[in-house]
């Protein structure tokens, strides 16, 4: 992530690549200890940013488990679960990370759990000189959510919030509420410990590069925004594709929450988000984040019958994706027989703001899709008098930039260029940006960023209450639209194919319609 040196020096662009700023002192304490985030993502992170010199060298992390652990157990799980080798070029190899992990053991909901990670985080303050800052991460399921807070505040773990140091932070996963109304009482019994400074909603595609890259496409170049708006963009599409299924026995999360309430509600808003918001007045998070929020805002309050016209809700029926037969959601482990769970969501909005007016923005996500790939496409018009011969299959592909989030991150443009030695025929040509090629270096995991932000105290990659709120009002005009008897079922679509064919009916009849990637 900083790392200046090497033989990829050579690439000028590389050697302005910053350092960042190193974070206090500081516990991390990980609720979830034994869960599949904490050794996929958040200890692989932590590890990354110890090993790029990222850390500081007094950090403590400790897991919270129900499993009566040794420190050393935990160690041990973590690095067969890890596979993590060390390079000897690293600043910080597992052995030495390792020292820095440590183990309480309880359940949630005993006030006895509290009165060990108490006395564990003092001697830490002490043996690792963590200074007393403690970083809370509650990678558990939501039902603890309300229950971690309440005893972290009875056993007077947090600190009051106008005490700049040592400090408290709390980082929630999502699911942040399953719909408004509980969303909106998670964050009242948040509020009654937490000051919403302390609070750290996380959505991890804030923290993807080519997600951050949007705003800095946008807004650290001048060519874009004059014709970023109504009177240029024809329409705006965010695909976010997914090639997996229920991996991982995923299913019977999955099945109580569905394609809406985990991609839409929080990633592809914020997609949403960043691609239509405002220029802020300069980087701080509150100036960040009251744009985005503004964006929230503007989306239509949408009626039943809005709903059953511009939101389409697919699921995928067994298939073949990559030449490998593959079952269908029902046939999936942990889901209902006879589950109405949408895997897969196409809909049509409009912004009822200034500068987008009448543009319409589709959005869809899928599971079990050909491919995993995540884009943004801003179409542009086209010219209004036909001067050239253009390929018809080439008519609604050019005008385009492509904001490709994963994989081949970067961007392109496709634009029409003039067939040599014909008078007047033209064809789609594209200029492209990929970021591996051009900085040399692989971008960061979000976790790595994300984790470093709110060790630094910096929201901006957080989503705020008023946002998380926002984005639930839209997404619960559709599921109440859903609940209802006359609703249709989502629609089936084959394992390996690009969704329901009633998705295409969400396209302007005149529109190229959804693209394929
Ligand atoms: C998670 C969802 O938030 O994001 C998953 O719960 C989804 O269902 C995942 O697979 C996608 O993240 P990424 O980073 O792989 O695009």
């Amino acid at each position: 992530m900083t790392d200046t040196s090497g033989p990829a020096d050579a690439n000028p662009l590389r050697q302005n690549l910053p350092r960042s700023r190193m974070p206090d002192p500081c516990a991390v304490v990980l609720f979830g200890a034994t869960g599949d985030l904490t050794h996929r993502k958040l200890v692989p992170a932590l590890y990354h940013l110890a090993q790029g010199g990222n850390l500081p060298s007094e950090c403590a992390i400790v897991g919270i488990a129900r499993r009566d652990w040794s420190d050393e157990d935990f160690r041990q799980d973590l690095a067969e679960k890890l596979d993590a080798n060390g390079d000897s070029q690293v600043k910080e190899s597992w052995d030495q990370f390792a020292t820095r992990l440590v183990l309480v053991q309880g359940t949630f909901d005993d006030p006895e759990t509290y009165a060990r990670l108490k006395e564990r985080l003092k001697e830490l303050d002490a043996s690792h000189g963590t200074r007393g800052n403690r970083l809370y991460y509650l990678a558990v399921a939501p039902e603890y959510f309300a229950t971690i807070i309440e005893q972290l505040g009875k056993a007077d773990l947090v600190y009051p919030s106008w005490q700049e140091a040592p400090w408290s932070r709390v980082v929630i996963e999502k699911p942040f509420g399953h719909d408004l109304a509980s969303a909106r009482e998670l964050n009242r019994k948040l509020s009654t410990v937490l000051d919403e400074s302390q609070v750290y909603r996380i959505d991890h595609y804030l923290g993807k590069e080519t997600v951050q890259n949007i705003l800095a496409l946008r807004f650290g170049n001048a060519i874009f925004e004059p014709i970023w708006n109504r009177r240029h963009v024809e329409s705006v599409q965010i695909t976010v594709s997914e090639e997996l299924g229920m991996a991982g026995n995923r299913g019977a999360y999955y099945d109580h929450s569905g394609a809406l309430r985990d991609m839409v509600q929080n990633h592809l808003m914020q997609l949403l988000c960043l691609v239509a918001m405002e220029p802020p007045v300069d980087l701080s998070a509150d100036a960040v984040r009251n744009e985005r929020v503004k964006v929230l805002e503007a989306l239509p309050r949408w009626s039943p019958e809005d709903v059953y016209q511009n939101v389409v809700r697919g699921q995928y029926v067994s298939g073949s994706i990559e030449g490998k037969e593959v079952p269908g959601y029902l046939e999936e482990k942990g889901v209902r027989p006879d589950s109405r769970t949408e895997t897969y969501v196409a809909l049509r909005t409009t912004l009822n703001n200034w500068r987008w007016a009448g543009v319409p923005f589709y959005l869809r996500t899928g599971k079990r899709l050909p491919k995993r790939a995540s884009e943004i496409a801003i179409q542009f018009r086209q010219p209004p008098t036909k001067l050239f011969e253009v390929d018809e299959s080439d008519a609604g592909s050019s005008n385009l930039l492509v904001l490709r989030i994963q994989p081949n991150e970067g961007a392109s443009l496709a634009f029409q260029a003039k067939i040599p030695a014909s008078r007047r025929r033209l064809q789609e040509v594209r200029m492209d940006f990929r970021y591996g090629t051009a900085f040399a270096i692989a971008p960061p995991e979000a976790y790595e960023r994300l984790l470093l932000d709110v060790m630094l105290g910096d929201p901006t990659l957080y989503t705020r209450t008023d946002a998380v709120e926002s984005a639930w009002r839209f997404c619960d005009a559709i599921l109440d639209a859903w609940a209802r008897p006359e609703a249709p079922p989502p629609a089936p679509y084959v394992a390996g194919s690009w969704g329901p064919e009633a998705a295409d009916q969400l396209m302007d009849s005149d529109s190229a319609g959804w693209r394929r990637l």
